[in-house]
């Protein structure tokens, strides 16, 4: 490679000065801006004519090799540009752009999160690995410079000095744990197994009386605990490193005080909080690496394309997908689920075919179907649910046959809570030649998900439920399926190549990103991935696992509580209705003692109706819950009820 990242190999140095001679007289000011590039004799914009793209080419790839690498993609839509004027997009976007000098490094205090063990997080034994032929994490494969680096910015050496007695680890909770929330709802334990995809084995908790159900509620305890630096050894086995009040200092927000109370936020579902990490990667990407992106040859458009890649490539980490080029930004789940329908669902799906869904869904995987369906002459089929929210899979069987051509579930019920069998599903999706969308926008945050395990054709999520910001957000495609997509939206970035009479489009990603993005967010949301990686996603899972069988005791002991969703794997969501109350009441009284809940439909009218009813109250919960807020819900709303009894 000659040092040189992003050429493909051998490089000719004489060819390479050519053609980058050629490119800067041709930028404004330059001699030549209308005359085809020479070595381009297929009529395909340099750097395209080696990628071996559309089948629908006349010629084959032509030398004179090499040029610059885009690292495999090529554009493969017809129609093809026969275009011989102007300097195509590409030649631009894959100029030099004179090496990483970045920004300076500036460390960035994250608290607790940072002074866990870095990421790169193996994936657990039974799920695929990413192909060793994956870059490294520091240095994703960017098709537009030469930088090798995903940005200056560092936030890995806080510079505020957290006090070894707050790094409380390995400390038991003493929560209930998941054969308790089992038993709950009304099923039997199970075998110690995790409902957590991916995580260890719960060790079984002692039985617990309610009076021990108690999570150190102040510091005190904790710092007792500290003191000895460890937990009791059974214990330390049992229980990874976790510390709520250690954590909870990482989101500034939860020390706001509404009407006069330390701020409770049980709207999680609804959207997270944003840890420090978050809230200074965005100012740092504001001040110092600002730039639209892919276009220019500039440095910050460098720092801006290569912190904008990066986060693509955490992303795909994340989610275990297989390339980086799988992971398409856009606006968040709804827009996912609409780019989806809207081009391989136009595609793809004609009269008399079906798509299937389920009754768990949330408006956005109802609508965008239910459009397509009247479009095309299709029909919308509904997999039912069992009576405590979990999907009937002998129901689904039936339903999945060979008319069916997309299936599209939830894997978390933002409503109950429920957590779907989705792998079955997609299986049974592709027992039939269908294709399968899994809705990720409440599972993501709350378990180990590998799209590849799950065999997902598409997984779609939302960054700000995962404590990334509002207005970004992924769809995930295998790459054969987007490849074969047509795009959506038209413009900018999205194109190779643009005459007026026809138009060469992007290889997937770009392909499906016209416009510029949002890429500060994108940034951000790549840091909320790396901070939920530092906590730990099983240990994230397993905490609020055990907070919510906690909460559930606790909602259960109120008289007139009606829980809206029991099916025994739940994950985050309460939701539930009280005797003698409009959920709208429960919920100004819980926001009368700075305690935030969503009450409504949430989204999910079809689901709330099944149970009978318009609205419930949703407490949804996240990692930097606790139980002392459990316990301030609990008591508002039974003083509720003792108050109309
Ligand atoms: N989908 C979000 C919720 O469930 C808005 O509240």
């Amino acid at each position: 490679m000659g040092g040189v990242a992003g050429l493909a190999p051998p490089v000719d140095v004489a060819e390479l000065a050519k053609l980058a001679g050629e490119f800067f007289s041709a930028l404004p000011g330059g001699a030549a801006t209308t005359a085809a590039p020479q070595g381009v004799s297929n009529g395909l914009p340099l750097g395209l004519s080696h990628l071996g793209g559309p089948s629908q080419l006349a010629t084959p790839p032509q030398p004179p090799e090499p040029v610059l690498a885009l690292g495999g993609r090529g554009p493969s839509l017809a129609p093809v540009a026969q275009t011989q004027n102007g300097l195509p997009d590409k030649l631009a976007q894959s100029a030099p752009a004179g090496g990483s000098r970045g920004g300076h490094a500036q460390g960035v205090p994250e608290g607790y999160a940072a002074s866990l063990p870095s990421i790169g997080t193996p994936a657990p034994a039974h799920l695929p690995s990413n192909p060793p032929s994956d870059p490294p994490a520091s240095a994703p494969s960017s098709p537009y410079y030469f930088l090798g680096e995903s940005s200056a910015h560092s936030a890995s050496a806080p510079d505020v000095a957290v006090p070894v007695e707050d790094r409380v680890t390995a400390r038991s909770f003493g929560l209930p744990g998941e054969d308790d929330l089992r038993v709950l709802l009304g099923g039997a334990p199970t075998a110690p197994t995790s409902a957590v995809a991916g995580a260890p084995a719960h060790a079984k908790e002692p039985e617990l009386k309610k009076d021990q159900w108690f999570y150190f509620t102040d510091l005190t305890r904790g710092h007792q605990n500290a003191e000895h630096g460890r937990a009791p050894a059974s214990q330390a086995g049992a229980r990874p490193p976790f510390d709520v009040n250690a954590v909870r200092r990482d989101f500034p927000i939860l020390q706001e005080r509404v009407n006069g109370k330390q701020l409770v936020w049980f709207d999680n579902a609804a959207t997270t909080h944003k840890p420090q990490a978050v809230i200074d990667r965005i100012a740092y990407f504001y001040a110092h690496e600002n730039s639209n992106i892919h276009r220019a040859a500039h440095e910050l458009a460098a720092r801006a394309t290569d912190a904008y890649e990066a986060a693509r490539d955490k992303v795909r980490r994340f989610i275990g997908a297989g390339s980086s080029e799988e992971i398409i930004f856009v606006r968040g789940t709804t827009e996912a689920i609409n780019l989806v329908a809207k081009t391989w669902g136009a595609q793809n799906v004609g009269e008399g075919d079906e798509i299937v869904v389920s009754h768990l869904e949330h408006h956005a995987n109802i609508v965008p179907w239910q459009q397509l369906a009247a479009a095309k002459g299709a029909k919308l089929r509904v997999i039912p649910v069992d009576d405590s929210g979990q999907i009937l899979l002998d129901e689904a069987r039936k339903l999945i046959t060979d008319k069916v051509k997309i299936v599209s579930v939830t894997q978390v019920s933002n409503a109950l809570g429920t957590v779907t069998p989705v792998k079955e599903i997609v299986a049974m999706a592709h027992s039939v030649g269908a294709k399968a969308l899994v809705d990720g926008a409440q599972s993501v945050s709350h378990m180990r998900v590998n799209v590849q395990d799950i065999d997902a054709d598409f997984f779609v999520f939302s960054g700000h439920k995962i404590f990334g910001p509002t207005g970004i957000g992924v769809v995930y495609g295998k790459r054969d399926i987007l490849e074969h997509m047509p795009p959506w939206q038209g413009g900018g970035n999205m194109i190779a190549d643009v005459t007026f009479e026809r138009t060469v489009y992007q290889p997937p990603p770009n392909r499906f990103e016209a416009g510029t993005g949002n890429i500060a967010d994108a940034v951000g949301l790549g840091a909320a991935l790396d901070y939920v990686e530092r906590i730990g996603i099983e240990n994230i899972g397993r905490y609020e696992h055990d907070l919510l069988a906690y909460a559930t005791q606790g909602l259960l002991t109120i008289p007139g509580i009606r829980l809206i969703g029991t099916a025994q794997d739940k994950a985050s969501v309460a939701s539930f209705v009280l005797k003698g109350y409009t959920t709208e009441e429960v919920g100004k009284a819980l926001n009368r003692e700075g305690i935030a809940v969503r009450t409504g439909h949430h989204c999910a009218q079809p689901i709330l109706r099944r149970f009978g009813v318009e609205t419930t109250v949703r407490p949804s919960l996240a990692f930097y819950n606790t139980c002392e807020e459990v316990d301030r819900m609990v008591a508002v709303v039974s003083q509720l009820a003792t108050a109309r009894r």
